[in-house]
């Protein structure tokens, strides 16, 4: 394991992960971790009980997923957790985000998979054997087929199997968990998966990604109280995707337009958990798709949460569509990755500064993810990735200065740990700080978490 200086290139001298000595950075209870999610990463999909899921389904059709990719065995991680972990706190991370496939851990009759449940109980299980902060997200994507067949997320009904899923799991797991995380990215679930069918299960209709988004909130606001009676000790929260929206222009319409994409990006989730309505802009953009909402429902998704988790990724500049909505202006000339993502820190820290001004409420921040893909390559035994380095060089500063601005941020988790299965793009795409050779499920430290180790290493030194 790679993890101290004399590991590093020769001739390499930057060492990106030195902050100012005034930064949170440095800070012993600034928590800094890695993520990855149950469907990207454990594959075994037929083993143990595990139940088919809506991402099964959705990447063995042809044409959803680059390249025809899967799941099936993504890093193997099913089986190779242990010397997973080794790596990870080999890499000196003090916390470390996973999240539970659904589908492994109850049947169908909603009754406990207990091969499933001990899976998890045993990877908790050594996360604190190793000291790590355990952050665990119930829902990442993998819904169980058997409930999409019943209509998924469109139906109320899969709110309260949510609920009975997040008590089961709160139950079996009590002790074993730091922080829960409800949902990951609801717009994405909602948005992807019912609005334009990028995602599973593929549909496409605003007024479906309406609907999808009430009753995964609705989940959510269920769960909480819930989690909260069999965990006392655990924080419990949610996990958002934020999006940064520019106008092309001065005009008021494209103003508006960039109004218009956060509102579409951040409001449609953060209102209702953070001030129990839906933003009405939204139904401007979508005219015709407010959602069945029931008396007490949004009393319930705005049930008070510990933490939020923000996932940070670019930012998209946006012009007026001349009717209700944006359309996206690429701009020429701008720092890219290779999901063809701008690289815009600035991003980050002007929304968390936003959410403190728009939310009196606000609760503690963690980053639960932020990182970037790049073309990695294993040559001569090692892997260098200068623009992820410099990626999350300047996003961790965006957020030390969000911080200075008095926005309470209290940790950061790069997306991911190892290299895995990027959704609708399959295996191309490389997040990881860690490579993995697809093959042979080798896993190669890349330059990045070399020198992340380093830092944590001097950061544990100091304090
Ligand atoms: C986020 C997802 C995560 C990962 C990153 C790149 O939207 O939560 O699983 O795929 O994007």
């Amino acid at each position: 394991m790679a993890n101290d200086a004399s590991a590093l290139s020769p001739g390499v001298n930057s060492d990106p992960f030195s902050p100012p000595a005034d930064s949170a950075l440095w800070r012993k209870n600034f928590l800094l971790g890695a993520a990855t999610a149950s469907y990207q990463i454990e594959g075994a999909i037929n083993e143990d009980g595990r139940l088919p899921s809506i991402w099964d389904t959705f990447s063995a059709t042809p044409g959803k997923v680059l390249a025809g990719d899967t799941g099936e065995v993504a890093c193997d991680h099913y089986h190779r957790w242990e010397s997973d972990f080794d790596l990870l706190s080999g890499l000196n991370f003090e916390a470390y985000r996973l999240s539970i496939a659904w589908p492994r851990v109850m049947d169908e009759a909603g009754r406990p998979n207990q091969k499933g449940l001990d899976f998890y109980k045993r990877l908790l299980g050594r996360l604190k054997e190793k000291g790590l902060k355990t952050f665990v997200t119930l829902y990442h994507w993998d819904l169980p087929q058997h409930l999409e067949d019943r209509g998924g997320w469109l139906n109320r009904d899969t709110a309260y199997r949510f609920a009975d899923y997040a008590d089961l799991m709160s139950r079996e797991l009590a002790g074993q968990v730091d922080a829960w995380a409800t949902l990951n990215e609801p717009w994405c679930s909602a948005y992807l998966g019912y609005g334009n069918g990028h995602h599973a299960p593929g549909l496409a209709n605003d007024r479906f990604a309406t609907q999808a988004m009430h009753h995964l909130l609705l989940g959510h606001g269920l769960a909480v109280p819930i989690l909260r009676a069999n965990d006392p000790a655990s924080m419990k929260g949610i996990v958002a995707n934020i999006g940064r929206g520019t106008a092309n222009s001065e005009s008021a319409e494209d103003r508006r337009a960039a109004h218009l994409f956060e509102v579409q990006h951040n409001a449609w989730i953060l209102d209702p958990l953070l001030k129990g309505a839906y933003p009405e802009d939204l139904f401007e953009l979508w005219p015709g798709t407010k959602p069945l909402v029931l008396e007490g429902d949004l009393k319930t998704i705005a049930a008070p949460i510990d933490f939020l988790g923000i996932n940070y990724y670019f930012r998209t500049n946006v012009k007026s569509d001349g009717a209700h909505g944006f359309t996206e202006v690429p701009l020429p000339d701008v720092e890219r990755t290779q999901m063809g993502w701008e690289v815009y820190p600035d991003g980050l820290r002007d929304l968390l500064i936003g959410f403190k001004q728009t939310y009196a409420n606000l609760p503690p921040i963690y980053i639960t993810e932020n990182g970037m893909a790049s073309d990695d390559e294993v040559i001569d035994g090692r892997v260098e990735d200068p623009q992820r380095i410099s990626f999350l060089k300047r996003h961790l500063a965006a957020v030390d200065s969000a911080i200075k601005a008095g926005v309470d941020i209290r940790g950061y988790f790069v997306w991911s740990l190892m290299d895995n299965f990027e959704w609708a793009f399959g295996y191309e795409r490389r997040f990881g700080v860690v490579h993995v050779d697809y093959e042979t499920q080798k896993r190669t430290v890349k330059h990045s978490a070399e020198l992340i180790a380093k830092f944590l290493a001097e950061r544990k030194e100091r304090n």
